[in-house]
This record gives structure tokens, sequence and C-alpha cells, in this order.
């Protein structure tokens, strides 16, 4: 295995972190200026090969893609020793949650095709993530910070005895996913939540063994007070254990396994769209990365539509891909050369307030973990959906009820958030986007907890 197949650099200003850094996970050069720092991780299409094994980890089975795989053959640990470190962890994580990372079921849905009209060709295929670790796929992004964070110490860039805390700022599945794998990784996690965070979330996270600190709003004090808070922390030198790019641009690859198995569950036959739903954006940017790849490495016959769905309460990431569409000559629909939206896309990065703000109101939704008010990975989700020739969809509630209705329907026991996909989907066909021969997938990202029931809160930041 060649040391080089991945590197990471800025995608914003071009930065590198130095060799042989414990934590290459944010842009040096972050918060001086208006750029969009966010650090991505970059394989070597041309070096690689996709993995053709069938081990049931996906983390086991794509490691040869992953960064640190390549950090730790680099410094001389085996594959064996690699694999190990893995299984060590995955004993852990099921000991703390019950159940260990697998890849997770991808399948034709006979009732969805049907009930959205869909020829024998054609279809809507599931991916569901409802009985991932924790009961959603946020795990997985934090799965690959973990061994990341192994790694770097048994290849000595950072001694056991010198390790950061984690922190995050969540009240939602991406809490819940970092103190299961905080847990399972032996480390202590600080996760920043409102004051009126859930109180069975909170609890969960304190049996976890979490340090959850309730952040009320200062007096005058614009912005999210959570995420204020865990600024400061990082500042004072935690380690984001988040789900978003824009703090760890690492936390995006972990998410790429999603990508990965469906590339190898399709078995070299296509997907003509993907709908995925929109919070932080990590999910999509993960979906975008991991099916450009697959496709560059011959995994799939080409790179779906990449089309995201965000609810009428907020959406960041439609008004930022508006106005960097209006940047490009032709300004219209359909997919775009790749070096004409890198363009557009870098032009916007310089000024990114100009693309991405928070969003002006308070945001409502059934879809409870898409409410927030930037899009923080809108970057590479935007250059995702213009290559592909995808679109920002909008979704009333009404939309996402009727996709939940549907859902269940497929017994697979989706919340809101995890079936807002399918309401994208809905709307696809509606509008004749979606031919009924063509084939659609959708990620069922989170299961139904107790509390779905009750009445819709404030966004949930994921
Ligand atoms: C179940 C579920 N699906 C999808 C998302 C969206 O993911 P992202 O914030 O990465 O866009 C979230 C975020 O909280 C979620 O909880």
């Amino acid at each position: 295995m060649k040391a080089a197949l991945s590197s990471i650099r800025c995608a914003g200003c071009g930065w590198v972190p130095p060799a042989r850094q414990a934590y290459p996970f944010r842009c040096a050069r972050a918060d001086h200026d208006d750029v969009d720092h966010v650090l991505v991780r970059i394989l070597d299409t041309a070096a690689a090969r996709f993995p053709g094994g069938l081990e049931p980890d996906p983390f086991v089975r794509y490691r040869s893609l992953m960064h640190a795989y390549h950090m730790a053959m680099d410094a001389g640990l085996g594959d064996d020793e690699y694999q190990q470190l893995i299984g060590a962890l995955e004993r852990s994580v099921a000991a703390v949650d019950g159940r260990g990372f697998g890849v997770t079921p991808l399948s034709r849905s006979a009732v969805l095709s049907d009930r959205l009209g869909f020829s024998p060709a054609g279809g809507v295929w599931v991916k569901d993530e409802t009985a991932n670790v924790s009961g959603s796929h946020k795990g997985r992004h934090l799965m690959g910070l973990l061994i990341h964070l192994e790694v770097a110490e048994r290849i000595g860039l950072i001694s056991a005895g010198d390790r950061s805390d984690l922190a995050i700022a969540s009240c939602g599945n991406a809490a819940l996913a970092a103190a299961v794998l905080a847990r399972a990784g032996g480390r202590r996690l600080r996760v920043f939540v409102p004051v009126d965070a859930e109180a069975g979330v909170v609890a969960r996270l304190r049996q976890l063994g979490s340090d959850v600190v309730p952040c009320p709003r200062e007096p005058g004090a614009a912005g999210d007070p959570a995420y204020l808070r865990l600024r400061e922390e990082l500042a004072a030198g935690a380690v984001p254990f988040t789900c978003q790019g824009s703090e760890n641009g690492l936390a995006i690859e972990g998410g790429q396994t999603i990508a990965y198995e469906i590339a190898s569950q399709l078995a070299g036959t296509g997907l003509d769209h993907i709908v995925v739903q929109v919070g932080g954006g990590a999910l999509a940017s993960a979906c975008a990365a991991g099916l450009r790849e697959a496709a560059e490495l011959g995994a799939i016959p080409g790179e779906p539509r990449l089309h995201t769905v965000q609810t009428t309460g907020a959406h960041p990431l439609e008004r930022a891909c508006r106005r960097v569409r209006a940047l490009l000559p032709a300004g219209g629909a359909g997919p775009v050369r790749r070096a004409d939206a890198e363009r557009a896309l870098a032009s916007a990065a310089r000024h990114r307030s100009a693309y991405m703000w928070p969003w002006e109101s308070e945001p409502k939704s059934i879809a409870t973990g898409i409410l927030d008010d930037e899009t923080y990975d809108w970057r590479a989700v935007v250059g995702g959906m213009l290559t592909t020739g995808g679109q920002p969809l909008v979704v009333s509630e009404d939309r996402l009820a009727e996709a939940n209705g549907l859902a269940a329907m497929t017994g697979i026991p989706a919340d809101p958030t995890g079936s807002a996909g399918l309401a994208g989907l809905l709307d696809l066909r509606e509008a004749g986007v979606v031919a009924a021969d063509e084939r659609a997938a959708v990620l069922f990202t989170g299961v139904r907890r107790g509390s779905d029931t009750a009445p819709p809160g404030p966004a949930d930041r994921g």
C-alpha cells in the first residue's frame, strides 16, 4: 500500500497541515477572514482501487480508502494490526450500544416504488440506517474520527497521556452517537446543549458518561450559545468530535462509507438519482465525495444526480446554491463541467458570508434534525449538485408527513428527519424530474424514538 494515496488540504485557501500532525482537523487560517475554510481529504483515485472484499464491517472493508489507514501503513503499522485496532474498537462499541458497525441494508422497496408510480425497470432504493450504532448514520462520521485518533496514538504522533478531551455541540443524533463512541474509545466527551434540550436525550448522554453542559443564551449575544461554547472549548484545545466538516474535515470521510456501501451493493448497476436530507450538510458532502470516488474507481457506472432536501422552515443551502449558480455562464439547470463548478465555488468560498449566513428566523419543522441555521458543508454539497445536475429541494411540512407515513409502510421505523429524502423524491416525481423507469435512492437515516410523537421543538443542530 503506497503511503500518499490520500492527502489533506483546505478547500478554501489551500493550506496543508504539517506532516505527522496528530489532529489535522481544521484549517490553521480559519476565523481570520471571510474564506470558507474546510479541510478536505483528497484520495488519489488514479492510484487507489475500490475494495472488492466482503468484510461485514465497513471500516474494515473500505480501510484502504481511508486516510488513517494510509497514515498507519506509512508509519509501518501492519494491515493485521490496523484491523485488530478496529476490531477492538468495535467490541467496545458493541459493549456500549449493543451493536457495532456493519454494512447496512440497501434494497428496492416494492411498496414505495409502486406508490410513487415507478415501472419495474426503475424504483426506489432504500438505505436503512435506523439500526445503525445509536440509531442513525451519525456514528459513521465519528467512528472514522475515533479510528484516526487511535492510529495517531498507536504510531506515536501523540501519547495517550497527552490526549485532548473531545467536544461537540448537539442535542440530537450526533450527540448520542458521539457519546456512544467516546465511551467506547475510553475518551472524555463534553456535550454543549441548549437549556431546553430534551430531558430524555440529556439523561442518556449522562448515562453514557458524557459531561453535558447546558448553555443559556447570554443577553445581547448573537448566535447559538451551545455552538459558541463549543468554539471556546475547541480554542482551549479540545478535539472537535463533531459531524461538521467545517469543525473537523476528517469527519466527512467516515460518512463516506455509506456511499461506498451503496456502490458495492449496486454490484455494477447504476443509480440515476440520490435524494439526501441536509442539516449541517456533512451527510450530503460525504455522499457526494464517496459516490464521486466510487465512480472514478469504476465501482459504479457513473455518479447519480445528487438532490438535497431542506424544509420551508430553513433552506440556507438552497439559497447558497442559487447564488453560486448565478456565477456560472449559463446560469441554468443541468450538470455543470467540474472545472466551471470549481471556479464558481472557489470564488464563492472567498466571500463566504455572501453565500452562507445563519437563517434569519428560528425554523420549525417535524424534521427537527435538519433545521440547522447554516449548512456548514455547503461548498462540497453545492459542488456535488452542480456537477451531477441535481437540485436543492425545499419541501413542505405536508410532504414531510406524507413521506414519513409512506416510510412506515416499508416497516422501517424512520423518524420524519430520517425519511425527509423521500419527501424530496415525491416532489421530484411530481415535477417529472425523476422518470418512472429511473432508479432513485433515499437514505432512511434516523430511527423513530419515543419522543418523536412530541410536537416539534427548536432546532436540534444535528
Ligand atoms: C437522522 C438524520 N438524518 C439526516 C441528518 C442531516 O445530516 P447533516 O447534518 O450531516 O446534513 C441529521 C442531522 O442531524 C439526522 O439526525
